[in-house]
């Protein structure tokens, strides 16, 4: 199928990839024209498996003109950003400005769907539809061959692709019977599993069979918020009860794999540690609660579930004043930046929440991250962090280390070396990740969150 995409941020791209890569003629256009220039030129402007590859081996025609592309199109994606405006409410102007050039722009002579894969709040995409009609009304066009849906995107960051080649559930919110038809078939390459197995991208083990489920439009907008923010109070929960645990000398690691161990809990989302963060679950339990609010619901669930994230820094610092009383003046340095492994995001890290904490209590902060520094050195010029790519080069001097970000790479590193370069040895795992035998045995007293 001929499938127009706008945006190329993580959901836009490793959408637009995922289909080129299953047989369908893509277009992916931006208004950020370097973007695009570097993705004429192969280059993907995030980190993602597999993604460079794809691109490489599909025909994605890249674009910054809408026009070129849009009057070909059988399905057009919107999948740009909704990042939280400072009231907590999703900012929509994105989203408006490509439904806006959709309406002006388009001319349908064939059936087309236009799909939000945007996450935007209830309602939103039925006011896309009456706005996209509206307009095309307006030009004296025929506004009766397009169609609507919204098709909320679950794919994480660093496993883009294998969520989207490999998923678990498809969402199709629409009443109408042509914009599910047209989608099923847009679809049913990834639900059969035809196309060719990237080398890439493999498949997870065990995986079920693709379940696609059909809703009305406000439904499939619910069913994205809540599985985030469910996520979310999920890793709340287990944070509570790591507190607790503290307190009754009980090892917070063994009850999650306890807890886990009942099919009907799971044991995913159960690891407790610094908190949650990146571009989506603070936005999307932000726009949840504002969502809750305008329609005077009470939520203190998911309300409990913001204020026990938020408390996980407090704790660290509640950790560190134990150990040294006064942290004025501590060298501590961060292992991680990214909100989480296996990505070059630092948006919305819960390591650099916890940074501009201890900047404010007066700690010399040092960064290192395999990964994220290139991207933190622009993002976080005017913050007060040192950044230093190797890590025994980081910890020199340093009153404490703490692991911020589970990467795999802090596995394997020196920790002789680096306990012989620490001013005071001593190390607060926040992520229950590394083994604290082995850091013990090196001279390093070894703490978890
Ligand atoms: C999340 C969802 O998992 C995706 O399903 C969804 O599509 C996406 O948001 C989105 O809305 O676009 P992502 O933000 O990429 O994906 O990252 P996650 O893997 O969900 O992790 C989020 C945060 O939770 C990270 O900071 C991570 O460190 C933290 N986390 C995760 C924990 O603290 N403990 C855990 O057990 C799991």
């Amino acid at each position: 199928m001929k499938v127009v995409n706008i945006g190329t941020g993580y959901v836009g791209l490793n959408t637009a990839a995922a289909l080129a890569w299953i047989g369908h003629d893509v277009a992916c256009v931006d208004i950020d024209e370097s973007k695009i220039n570097s993705l004429k030129n192969g280059v993907a402007p995030i980190r993602e498996e597999g993604l460079d590859d794809l691109i490489k081996n599909t025909k994605i025609k890249f674009t910054t003109d809408l026009v070129e592309v849009i009057n070909d199109a059988e399905v057009i994606f919107i999948a740009v950003g909704t990042p939280s405006l400072p009231n907590g409410h999703a900012n929509l102007d994105y989203v408006h400005s490509a439904a806006n050039s959709i309406g002006n722009l388009i001319n349908p002579t064939h059936d087309v769907t236009i799909i939000v894969k945007s996450t935007v709040p209830i309602g939103v995409n039925s006011s896309i539809e009456d706005s996209i009609r509206n307009q095309v009304k307006l030009n004296n066009l025929n506004d009766s061959l397009l169609h609507f849906a919204s098709n909320p995107e679950f794919l994480r960051e660093g496993c883009a692709l294998s969520d989207t080649l490999y998923p678990d559930r498809i969402v199709i919110g629409t009443n109408d019977n042509t914009a599910f038809e047209m989608m099923s078939k847009l679809y049913a390459p990834l639900v059969d599993q035809t196309f060719t197995i990237p080398d890439s991208v493999q498949p997870p083990k065990d995986r079920p069979k693709t379940y696609i489920l059909h809703t009305n439009q406000t439904s499939a907008e619910m069913i994205k918020y809540s599985s985030n923010v469910f996520l979310a109070l999920k890793i709340s929960y287990i944070n509570e009860i790591s507190s607790l645990c503290d307190k009754l000398g009980a090892n917070v690691d063994d009850v999650a794999k306890g807890m886990g161990l009942d099919h009907r809990i799971a044991p995913y989302f159960l690891n407790s540690g610094l908190g949650w963060g990146g571009s989506c679950f603070p936005k999307d339990t932000l726009a949840l609660l504002q969502i809750a609010k305008d329609q005077q619901c009470d939520t203190p669930i998911i309300q409990a579930a913001w204020y026990v994230n938020e408390a996980q820094i407090d704790k660290v610092i509640n950790k560190l004043k134990y150990e040294f009383y006064d942290l004025h003046g501590l060298n501590v340095t961060l292992f991680g930046l990214t909100f989480k492994p296996n990505t070059d995001d630092v948006r919305n890290s819960p390591a650099v929440a916890l940074a501009k904490r201890l900047i404010e209590l007066g700690v010399h902060v040092t960064f290192t991250d395999p990964v994220g520094l290139p991207n933190a050195r622009k993002v976080y010029a005017d913050e007060q962090f040192k950044f230093e790519d190797d890590p025994i080069k980081a910890s020199l001097d340093s009153d404490c280390i703490i692991l911020t970000t589970e990467w795999k790479q802090f596995k394997s590193l020196d920790y002789k070396a680096i306990s012989n370069n620490m001013r005071h040895k001593f190390m607060i795992d926040a992520r229950h990740y590394l083994n604290s035998e082995y850091i013990n045995d090196v001279g390093i007293k070894y703490i978890k969150l």
